[in-house]
Formats: C-alpha cells, sequence, structure tokens
C-alpha cells in the first residue's frame, strides 16, 4: 500500500516529521508505541498494563477497515522513521452515528515541540473532509492533564461536563472531563 503523506515539516526544535495514515505493516511500531505510553502511565487509559500484539494488530486492522468505509481517520507521526506520534477520530453508531470520538498522543521525548498541535489540526483536517456523517466530535480527559486541556481549548473544544472521581491515575481517583466541539455542516 502507498503512504498517504498529509503533511511534512519540522517540529520547533527542528526535527523533520511525516504525518500519514497508517498501513497493516505499522502494527508492530505501534504495538511497542502504545506499550511504552503504557508503561509511563501518562494520561491515556492504558496503565501499566501489557499490551498484546495480537489485540493491537487486530485494532489496526478494525481501524483501516473502519476509514474504507468513511467511520474513522486515523494519522501516524513519523521522526526519522520513528512512529512518535497517534491521533484518531472514530465514529459512534446507530442514533449517535454524527458523533466521532477523539484521541491523541505523542511520544514523551517529543512532546512540547509542536507536534501534538500539528497532528491534530490534521486529523480535525482529514475527518471533516472524509468523514460524511462527523457533526460533533467528543473527548474524555484527565482533569490533572493541563497540557491537553490547554490544547483543546485552543481549538475551541468546550467542557460539558465530568465524571468526579472517574478516572485512577497513579493510586488516585481524579475526574474525568468531557469536551465536545461542534462541526459545521
Ligand atoms: C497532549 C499531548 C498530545 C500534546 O502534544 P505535544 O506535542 O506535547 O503538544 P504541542 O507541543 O503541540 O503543544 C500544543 C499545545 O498544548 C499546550 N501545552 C503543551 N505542553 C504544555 C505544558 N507542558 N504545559 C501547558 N500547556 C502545554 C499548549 O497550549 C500548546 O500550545 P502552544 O505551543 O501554542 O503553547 C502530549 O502532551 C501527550 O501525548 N501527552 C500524553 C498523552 C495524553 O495526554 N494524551 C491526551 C489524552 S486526552
Amino acid at each position: 500500500m502507498k503512504d498517504k503523506i498529509v503533511f511534512q515539516g519540522k517540529t520547533k526544535k527542528g526535527k523533520s516529521i511525516v504525518v500519514r495514515y497508517p498501513k497493516k505493516s505499522d502494527a508492530e511500531a505501534i504495538w511497542a508505541y502504545i506499550n511504552k505510553l503504557s508503561k509511563e502511565q501518562t494520561f491515556i487509559l492504558f496503565q501499566g498494563e501489557e499490551i498484546a500484539f495480537k489485540d493491537k494488530k487486530e485494532y489496526l486492522e478494525k481501524t483501516l477497515d473502519k476509514k474504507k468505509k468513511k467511520k474513522a481517520v486515523q494519522l501516524l507521526v513519523f521522526s526519522n522513521n520513528k512512529l512518535v506520534g497517534i491521533s484518531e477520530i472514530s465514529m459512534k453508531d446507530k442514533a449517535i452515528a454524527h458523533e466521532g470520538v477523539f484521541g491523541i498522543s505523542v511520544l514523551e521525548e517529543y512532546r512540547g515541540e509542536g507536534i501534538g498541535k500539528k497532528l491534530m489540526e490534521q486529523v480535525l483536517k482529514e475527518a471533516k473532509k472524509s468523514l460524511p456523517q462527523l457533526k460533533i466530535i467528543t473527548l474524555g480527559v484527565f482533569e490533572n492533564n493541563l497540557p491537553a486541556l490547554k490544547m483543546y481549548e485552543k481549538f475551541s473544544f468546550k467542557e460539558f461536563g465530568k465524571l468526579p472521581e472517574g478516572i485512577l491515575h497513579k493510586g488516585k481517583y481524579i475526574d474525568h472531563i468531557y469536551m465536545y466541539k461542534k462541526i459545521k455542516g
């Protein structure tokens, strides 16, 4: 399969980055990436557990299939051929089929140099182009995740509620904040 590149450029610190759609052969890189993030116990749902290769491969295949059906967009960021970021918007179904759920992460050593913002911009752009049912984007964020909260505000996401003590993070219950953004059309 041919790479579909959506952006090429440099980070604030001068690192080269390529943002592109995933392909089947990315399974191993995605698996290693997500396990690194899980181990870090950062602000994602995986909190230290080891994810099996088979599960990650199946998840990627499902995402590729959803992409074909115009139900999901996922983009990967590479820096010198190393996977350093992933973001996606995945559509719900039935009566909430116009809602897309957003997720994003950047590898620890690559944060704070503009990759998250660029990746989010590209995913939103691609989603508007290729997800015909999309009208609302929602996301969930840990209340103690200041960088993400700041970034989402910059993209005009608004808080619409929170689940008190909805997340167990590093042994402490914290609030799960929900945000949304309306898409025109
Ligand atoms: C959230 C995340 C994706 C941001 O990616 P990033 O590449 O570090 O972000 P950028 O460098 O592009 O910064 C984007 C914006 O985020 C905010 N931000 C980033 N780092 C910040 C920090 N340390 N403190 C406060 N705000 C910060 C700023 O508003 C920034 O915009 P600016 O550069 O115009 O000031 C990244 O921190 C990450 O992967 N964290 C762990 C996983 C995670 O939290 N995922 C989101 C789950 S909801």
